[in-house]
């Protein structure tokens, strides 16, 4: 069964760029609550053990060079069918590829600087979420 909650991390170049309260406000008029929220920055070693499901791939190293070059916003995002519809709001991994209107069409640099991360299953959403962020930042 669909749980209602997904994980999402703004990414270094959406941070960098001022891009963090307009991407809020898509995501908050889309119908998500924002579950837990904060700014922080990973360690490459952190960013390889966030990325460990990629670690054979060949972007596994620049992934995580780049995950930890600048502040990110992770969240836990509340709505019905939440990982799905979220997936949808961002679009695609490529933003030369991403649907007009979502968030990686309209704030994406390239593949790696693809403005947002959102989990792929309930079941990375869970994963992810308990990396960052504890039972008290939840409200
Ligand atoms: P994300 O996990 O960040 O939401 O992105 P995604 O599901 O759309 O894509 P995924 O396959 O999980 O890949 C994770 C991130 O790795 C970078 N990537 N680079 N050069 C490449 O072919 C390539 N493929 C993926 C992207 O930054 C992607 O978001
Ligand atoms: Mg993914």
């Amino acid at each position: 069964m669909a749980t209602n909650r997904t994980f999402t991390m703004l990414k270094p170049d959406a941070v960098a760029a001022g891009n963090t309260g307009a991407i809020n406000k898509m995501i908050e008029e889309a119908g998500f609550r924002i579950v837990a929220m904060k700014k922080t920055k990973l360690s490459a070693e952190l960013a390889g053990k966030f990325y460990e499901i990629h670690k054979e791939r060949p972007f596994y190293n620049d992934l995580c060079a780049y995950m930890s070059s600048g502040a990110i916003v992770p969240m836990i995002l509340e709505k019905e069918n939440a990982v799905e519809d979220f997936r949808k709001l961002i679009g695609a991994t490529d933003p030369k590829k991403a649907a007009p209107g979502t968030i990686r069409a309209l704030f994406a640099k390239s593949i790696d600087a693809n403005a947002i991360h959102g989990s792929d299953s309930d079941a990375n959403a869970e994963i992810e979420g308990n990396f960052f962020f504890s039972q008290f930042e939840r409200f």
